[in-house]
């Protein structure tokens, strides 16, 4: 089946069950700041689960275009995209967890419909929270798992996972929100360990489907309302459903990305299968070069910039560029992939046709505007070459890589790449050193005056700042507000985190402030800064601690609903952008101070 006969399938079946089908929109949200694109069909429509009368009645269904980035870094294996279209039906008042359940099962069994063995179905559902949990604790979702049962699904394919695993929403800061049910499809490949599940990365198990039972609306004070009516929300990722109804391994051996890759083989040299890591490289670039073209050829299309949409769009395009690079593309790799996926897609969404010119123009602008960045690079290290080539150990001092890195702009990536080329390899411990003593230094210096800004604002870093204010504020959720801030020190691979507490975390404590930063990054809230004086920021309640060393004016940073520091920054702007939060070592730093190291992967 393909995509389009499984987009087409889905709306009929809905349609029998007296929904009304209603448009998708564009990929840029339409009067809701609270997150830069549309990630999930629910969002235009949440004024109509908060209780707005819906035009078209109380049981709609669609197909929509979404963009999620906050799983850029997965991108590669065999399920995570960036763009994916998501299949959806919703009731706003109407049905709940007992018949959106039984129609979620027969369009997936019925050989009317997709046919799939109930075998190899796994579902899970909201196990509860704990007792102490914020806001009033729900209780365990027996309900839905009643459900499963009695349509035959055993006790040992119904997993019960906590708030990190089956609670959806808000999309952004605030919304509705409630537990949800997954529906899996067992590939039948091994388990990777003994803790593989439902929600592992590994590949065993696809996810396609989320019915969500929204119940409550979380406020921007981080409080919980439940909803005048429960509505139902759910999502059917269609790149993922046609790779199993294909019985494909991954989304990109599905007819949306075969004549893709199909010319990046062409473009590159390489093909497909030819090694993990080349592989998750021509991955990477089909997938962001198809999100890349359906953002400019949206029909609210924004343009590669520094700021919000603009910025993530750069960051895609230039991530593709350089996967093209370590894949041989020596000349312009963005055109004729695009032109594929205006291909692949034009049919359905009509817009991308009319937009094509915007889309390639756009292309070539950036391409040509990051060869410049990575040209002037490759000239500065000419001009090195000859001292470099006294070395007899061929290998090119961190601090050379560390210039070329803060001077120009160029990755460290392409400094190894070049390097390799003239049979160099780069000291890339003495890069980091180099690094870490310029954070050093410029923290001295912000430490005289408090004007803000760490060494290095590339990507990795900002993130990795972000991460700790959410890192402090879910410390003294779980701990206490005894806990401060006692020291900071951030380099492009982790962040590491000085804290006062008076024992050893508990793996518990651990595992729960893990969850409570990832659930902020889930929740792509946004993160503002306002200027303030000092005592207008502590009468906000943004924690301050470094004594008495601020100037009258300062910075604010609070990421909506959940933490306020004063800070220097710079800042990600949306929590979306982080990734996956791990604590790697919590250990102690000296009396009665605590150490934590940990990355975003
Ligand atoms: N809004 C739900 C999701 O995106 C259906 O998974």
């Amino acid at each position: 089946m393909t995509a389009n006969e499984l987009r087409r399938k889905y709306i009929e079946f809905f349609l029998t069950k007296e929904h009304k089908e209603i448009r998708g929109k564009s990929l840029i949200p339409e009067n809701d700041p609270t997150v830069l694109f549309t990630t999930a069909g629910m969002h235009p429509l949440v004024p109509y689960i908060l209780g707005e009368p819906h035009p078209a009645g109380k049981r709609l269904v669609n197909f929509q275009k979404c963009i999620r980035t906050g799983d850029i870094e997965a991108v590669g294996d065999p399920h995570h995209l960036t763009f994916f279209e998501m299949l959806g039906n919703w009731s706003l008042g109407d049905y709940f967890k007992e018949e959106a359940i039984r129609m979620s099962y027969e369009f997936l069994t019925s050989g009317e419909w997709l046919g799939l063995s109930a075998d190899v179905l796994s579902v899970t559902v909201f196990a509860g929270d704990l007792p102490g949990a914020e806001g009033e604790p729900v209780p365990p979702d027996e309900e839905s798992a009643a459900v499963w049962r009695s349509l035959g699904i055993p006790d040992d394919r119904i997993y019960f996972l906590p708030r990190s695993d089956n609670w959806w929403g808000p999309a952004g800061a605030t919304g509705p929100c409630g537990p949800d049910t997954e529906m899996f499809i067992d590939t039948g490949r091994e388990p990777c360990g003994t803790g593989c599940r439902p929600g592992c990365h590994c590949g065993k198990y696809f996810e396609i489907w989320n019915d969500v039972f929204m119940q409550y609306n979380k406020n921007a004070d981080g409080t919980y309302v439940p909803l005048k009516r429960t509505c139902v929300d759910t999502g059917m990722g269609i790149e993922r459903t046609a790779a199993v109804l294909q019985r494909k391994t991954s989304v990109y051996e599905t007819e949306m990305f075969v004549p893709l890759i199909q010319v990046i083989e062409e473009l590159s040299g390489v093909m497909l299968g030819a090694s993990d890591d080349l592989d998750i490289s021509i991955r990477i670039v089909s997938d962001h070069i198809r999100t890349a073209a359906f953002i400019l050829g949206d029909e609210k299309g924004v343009k590669p910039s520094n700021l919000g949409q603009g910025y993530i769009l750069r960051r895609l395009i230039r991530r593709a560029i350089r996967h093209g690079r370590k894949l041989g593309v020596k000349g312009s790799l963005l055109l004729k992939p695009a032109e594929r996926v205006v291909e692949i897609y034009h049919s359905t969404y009509p817009e991308l046709k009319q937009n094509v010119q915007v889309i390639l123009e756009e292309l070539a602008a950036e391409e040509q505007r990051f060869v410049k960045t990575l040209k002037h690079g490759e000239i500065e290290f000419e001009k090195l070459l000859p001292n470099l080539l006294k070395n007899p150990k061929k290998i090119i001092p961190g601090r050379v890589a560390f210039k070329l890195y803060d001077t120009y702009g160029f990755p460290i990536e392409i400094t190894e790449e070049l390097a390799r080329e003239h049979g160099f390899t780069v000291d890339r411990e003495g890069f980091q050193q180099a690094f870490e003593k310029h954070q050093e230094l410029s923290k001295q210096g912000a430490d005289k005056s408090f004007k803000g800004g760490l060494a290095d604002h590339s990507e990795m870093t900002t993130r990795l700042h972000t991460a700790t204010h959410l890192l402090h504020q879910a410390l003294r959720m779980v701990l206490g507000d005894h806990v401060q801030q006692k020291g900071s020190n951030i380099t492009p691979e982790r962040l590491r985190f000085d804290f006062s507490h008076p024992e050893k975390m508990t793996p518990e404590q651990i595992k729960k402030v893990e969850e409570i930063v990832n659930d902020q990054i889930k929740g792509d809230l946004p993160v503002s800064m306002e200027i303030m004086s000092i005592t207008e920021a502590k009468d906000a309640g943004a924690l301050a601690f470094f004594g008495d060393k601020y100037d009258e004016q300062v910075k604010v940073y609070t990421v909506d609903g959940f933490s306020k520091e004063v800070c220097g920054g710079p800042h990600v702007e949306h929590t979306g952008a982080l990734g996956r939060f791990h604590i790697k070592k919590e250990q102690s730093s000296s009396s009665g101070i605590r150490r934590i190291r940990a990355v975003l992967e």
